[in-house]
């Protein structure tokens, strides 16, 4: 398998173009004030389906579409799966998601309201995935992995590119990482367009994979993982999303969920956005390091997603 390319995010580029929202870069006087340094926002939380998924499972459902599949399956609890279903209607295909018992209903609502069939099972992810994967082989569907595929990262990458295009003098993006394939696509983007431009990965300290894989040279699986950031709390890295994070990524930083819960109701109160931990943890960190490393830099937090139901909502 190949990873993702300056061409290959091009071409996802073409595919969405007219299709998935452009979301401008934000900026406020107060956060910037904040940080100490121009710290400026990608809202994807005000994307299509409410966070950046949409942009690879496009990418990735069309080029299963234009070969001929009948349908798709998936295994996500969350912002991937609602992606999935919304692509594989876009493009005619059924779409089988199969989520945990423990799914908020909120997200099994959104992923059937795009036409999906939602199954729950088990609780592990590994279930999960054995399940979705018996699926594809019993209904000849195919399978759409959340992160580790390449159209899945190119399509991702696309924000990198969006990021150069509209602020040519960013010098720093923060980008969240759970399984990696956000920050494989902007950094591969990134670096291949402009390598003088920092990419720093942001972390859970509960779920430290990518920071920790970088301290021991070689990709590791945490043993558990514990934080609010539901996106972000994958046991391990990709195969590929390892090794081109290994290649591109400048620093990989974690912050803590107090850290995460700061940032959440700053965004909130001064950008009126409502941003899931997940995505409010590049902020956490822009926040609390501001005013050492990253004084006097131009600097692009990238917000991930904004998918949070009423009850997370009420908590943080
Ligand atoms: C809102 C949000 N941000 C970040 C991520 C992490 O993306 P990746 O798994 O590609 O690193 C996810 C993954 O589900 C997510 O839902």
């Amino acid at each position: 398998m190949s990873t993702p390319s300056r061409q290959s995010i091009r071409d996802a580029q073409k595919r969405l173009q007219g299709v998935i929202h452009q979301t401008p870069l934000a900026t406020s006087q107060s956060l910037a004030d904040l940080a100490g340094y121009d710290l400026r926002f990608k809202p994807e939380n005000l994307q299509v389906t409410g966070s950046f998924k949409i942009r690879g499972a496009f990418n990735k459902v069309s080029e299963v579409a234009a070969a001929g599949a009948r349908g798709v399956v998936t295994a996500s609890s969350g912002n991937h799966g609602q992606a999935v279903a919304w692509a594989a209607r876009h493009f005619g295909l059924a779409a089988q998601i199969v989520v945990p018992t423990s799914a908020p209903a909120v997200k099994i609502k959104a992923a059937e309201a795009f036409g999906a069939t939602v199954e729950m099972c088990g609780t592990r992810s590994s279930e999960r995935l054995e399940r979705a994967h018996q699926l594809a082989e019993e209904l000849g569907y195919v399978f759409v992995p959340p992160y580790d595929d390449p159209a899945i990262m190119s399509g991702q990458g696309t924000i990198g590119l969006e990021i150069l295009e509209e602020w040519p003098q960013v010098d720093t993006v923060l980008v969240p990482i759970g399984g990696g394939g956000l920050i494989s696509g902007i950094s591969t983007a990134i670096k291949e367009t402009r390598p003088d431009v920092r990419v720093i990965g942001v972390e859970p300290e509960g779920a430290a994979k990518a920071f920790t894989s970088r301290k021991q040279g070689h990709r590791v699986e945490l043993p558990g993982t514990d934080s609010i950031a539901d996106g972000l709390i994958t046991l391990s890295l990709g195969h590929l999303t390892h090794s081109v994070i290994e290649t591109y990524v400048d620093d990989i930083v974690t912050v803590t969920d107090a850290e995460i819960r700061e940032a959440f109701w700053l965004l909130f109160s001064r950008l009126k956005y409502v941003v899931e931990p997940s995505g409010a943890a590049t902020t956490a960190w822009a926040l609390a390091a501001g005013r050492k490393p990253l004084a006097g830099h131009r600097v692009v937090a990238v917000l991930s997603g904004g998918n949070c139901d009423p009850d997370t909502v009420r908590s943080l």
